[in-house]
């Protein structure tokens, strides 16, 4: 796991041999211990290089043995040995040094890096510090200022910037191996003293205080409830204010209260629940690693409107040649004006030319005849789209991909539109799609697996984490937060306010409450999906209860404060009160307040005080619920889908780990024991009646999340 060789002129090579990254499992650290000791006591040895195999210095801690007891030479004593050593030792980063691989290059005495290696400390990204002594020698080796910033947000950064920061000594274009030997054997006689970076005092700048704390302040709010930033800020106060040793004992006492957090293992859960999604496969059983996605050279988008344009900004920004297609003039230059000018300024801050002779606009959908794909991103109007996916099947050929960028409806009757229904499939982005990382490949009933192999590859090409999911109103995301929804209006009938539900729900850690989110997507989204499921408009009979629909409850809030012309943010009012139309900051508005009452009083409902648990029961609970069933019917292939798809789609905080996981943290039981109570208290709701996968993984013990696939498997074998 690590070799040793004496080569030429006194210089030992140790090489971290551990594919694919190098990570520093208890045989690497037993490796570099023995490696090290031997060129430490070998009289010919006068310096050692540590390098890593493959081009790859070392990607840091095996992820897979924080699970288990630790094993092996334990880290920070390697280190602090290899640093306390009387012979030089030279770090040759190429590739990768993350994590534990930067805090290893951080005990030599010398850093040499490769022009293209990435460097950084992303173990607050897991839930965890660097705690292997790089919350501490960081900021020696560069400041306070510059280690907030890298420890806090776990960025990864270029050979350049670390050189300019100092974390590097050299960047070199060449073999880094080979100039590091070189530099080893210039450096081998020259006193180590000052090159021991834990024996250095940290630069603290005058306003430290203030440093210190402003940081915590900005960090706070930027982590929504996760602890392992807040514990980085400590961390390097502590290298800022303590002696290395007390610092080192402070690192180590945090690392082990986050490590046994629930956060850490939400996160680390999350992790590979990443990779986890990039693994799919369809009910016929072809998949990832069976399918060969199309090649993608030239696309089309239809409609350049909010979603459209940001496809399009994608697509081109990852290389694909984009005709786009808006139906009048105006809104083709609208359109075009709004995607030149985000793809000037994404090329502007890379300091590259914008790519734009990717681009075509065409206000003629036979224009797009030669694409090799179609995303079609007109109004969510199933008679419009029908009618344009009937058009794009006379005028693309044979081959061409046919997307639409639904946010429900049905794929299958827009593919039986077309006579090639195996080349339909969803592709539903996010709003703004070029900057939000999630994206929903829906299959279809006769999607093909290489269509589907095709739309996934295409979002990883745009830098897209893609999920493929099945095809049912709302597909996994928008189904799930129907209930979420709907609890959210119930509240209101019973007597919370929009800026109480929303507290909670932030404080959980969401970005935005339900109605602040709502206000900002435009309420009339909602309003239209629900005048064309029949739940209100001139469609509903006028001896229909307004609160009843279909036997079961109906919240009609929503509708009347449409009606109201209050459609959110585009018309400085909705749920809220902004300044203008437009208007960002959301302010309490007296106005519903009122109509909140003359409401009640009209309806005869009684406001009662309603506490922030029963919030968040009723709006998380229902909505996990809902992901139970979308796992139960194959919607979702997994929870890791289902997770992953709330944390990129819909800002579930990531330190819960996303829906499914967090129900397992809560306790299935307790999950259960709470939709039974409120189904019980509102019998006409059935989105609170516990899923039938829910109640079996409670009768089988409630397994582990990691478990839940297979235990599904065999449920839907024994039906
Ligand atoms: P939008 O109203 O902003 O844009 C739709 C565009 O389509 C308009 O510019 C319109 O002129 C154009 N259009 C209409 N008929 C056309 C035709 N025959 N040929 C070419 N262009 C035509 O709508 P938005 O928000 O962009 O939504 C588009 C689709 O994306 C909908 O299906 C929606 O459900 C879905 N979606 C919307 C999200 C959002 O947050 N806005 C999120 C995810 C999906």
């Amino acid at each position: 796991m690590a070799r040793y060789a004496h080569i030429k002129d006194s210089v030992a090579l140790i090489t971290l041999t551990n594919p694919p990254v190098n990570a520093l499992s208890a045989a690497v650290r037993h490796g570099i211990t023995e490696s090290v000791t031997r060129a430490l006591r070998d009289p010919t040895v006068k310096a050692v290089v540590l390098c890593g195999e493959n081009g790859k210095f070392c990607g840091g801690a095996d992820i897979r043995e924080f699970a288990g007891p630790m094993t092996g030479p334990a880290f920070v004593p390697m280190l602090d040995d290899i640093e306390a050593g009387d012979k030089p030792v030279v770090a040759a980063i190429e590739g990768m040094a993350l994590g534990g691989g930067l805090e290893l290059a951080l005990c030599c005495h010398y850093r040499i890096a490769h022009s293209k290696a990435r460097l950084g400390l992303p173990e607050v990204t897991l839930g965890l510090l660097p705690a292997a002594g790089g919350t501490q020698r960081l900021p020696r080796l560069i400041g306070i200022p510059a280690s907030l910033e890298l420890i806090t947000t776990g960025r990864h950064i270029s050979a350049q910037e670390a050189l300019k920061l100092g974390i590097v000594d050299q960047v070199t274009d060449k073999n880094a191996c080979e100039v590091a030997v070189e530099f080893a054997q210039r450096v081998m006689d020259k006193p180590l003293e000052s090159r021991r970076v834990s024996q250095q005092t940290v630069q603290c700048p005058p306003d430290l205080e203030a440093l210190l704390e402003n940081t915590m302040v900005q960090v706070k709010k930027r982590a929504r409830g996760a602890i392992a930033p807040v514990a980085c800020v400590k961390a390097v106060r502590a290298a800022a204010t303590l002696p290395y040793k007390q610092g080192m004992e402070r690192e180590r006492d945090m690392m082990g209260t986050l490590f046994n957090s629930g956060q850490a293992r939400a996160l680390q859960y999350f992790f590979f629940a990443q990779r986890a999604v990039g693994k799919w496969s369809l009910p016929s059983g072809a998949c990832w690693n069976n399918t060969k996605p199309k090649p993608v050279h030239r696309a089309a988008v239809i409609g350049l409107g909010t979603m459209g344009r940001g496809i399009t900004v994608s697509l081109v920004a990852a290389g694909v040649s984009v005709v786009a297609v808006e139906v009048g003039e105006k809104q083709l230059q609208a359109g075009k004006q709004m995607v030149m000018a985000i793809l000037e300024r994404q090329a502007q801050k890379k300091g590259v030319a914008a790519p734009l002779d990717l681009l075509r606009f065409s206000n003629n959908l036979k224009d797009i005849g030669g694409v090799d794909l179609v995303i079609e991103a007109v109004f969510e109007d199933m008679a419009l789209k029908k009618q344009i996916f009937k058009e794009l099947s006379s005028v693309c050929k044979i081959d061409t991909l046919l997307c639409t960028n639904t946010s429900g409806l049905d794929i299958d009757v827009l593919a039986s539109i077309t006579g090639r229904p195996q080349q339909v499939v969803g592709m539903h982005f996010f709003a703004p799609a070029h900057m939000m990382k999630l994206l929903e490949v829906v299959h279809g009933r006769h999607s093909s697996p290489e269509a589907v192999a095709t739309a996934m590859s295409l979002g990883k090409k745009m830098g897209k984490v893609s999920v493929a999911v099945g095809n049912c109103p709302g597909f996994v995301g928008n189904r799930m937060l129907m209930p979420y929804v709907e609890q959210a209006n119930f509240l209101l009938e019973e007597g919370a306010t929009p800026e109480q539900v929303d507290q909670a729900l932030e404080e959980f850690g969401f970005a935005m409450g339900v109605f602040r989110m709502s206000d900002l997507s435009g309420l009339d989204v909602g309003w239209r999906v629900r005048k064309e499921a029949g739940l209100t408009g001139p469609s509903v009979a006028a001896t229909e209860s307004p609160r009843k629909r279909q036997g079961r409850r109906y919240g009609p809030i929503a509708d009347l404060i449409c009606e109201q012309g209050r459609l959110g943010q585009k018309t400085g009012c909705g749920w809220y009160l902004y300044d203008r139309p437009g208007g960002r900051e959301a302010k309490p508005d007296p106005w519903i307040r009122r109509f909140l009452e003359e409401y009640r009083t009209k309806h005869g409902l009684k406001a009662r005080a309603i506490d922030k648990q029963e919030i968040l029961d009723r709006c998380l609970f229902s909505l996990i619920n809902e992901g139970f069933r979308a796992l139960e019917d194959g919607i979702a292939a997994g929870p890791e889908d289902v997770d992953v798809i709330y944390v990129f789609g819909y800002s579930w905080p990531r330190h819960m780990g996303g829906p499914m996981f967090y129900a397992g943290m809560v306790g299935l039981a307790r999950v259960l024991e709470r939709l039974e109570h409120y189904h019980q208290a509102h019998p006409d709701v059935p989105s609170l009646q516990p899923s039938t996968l829910l109640r079996r993984l409670v009768a089988s013990g409630s397994p582990p999340v990691q478990q839940w696939r297979g235990f599904i498997k065999r449920m839907r074998s024994q039906l």
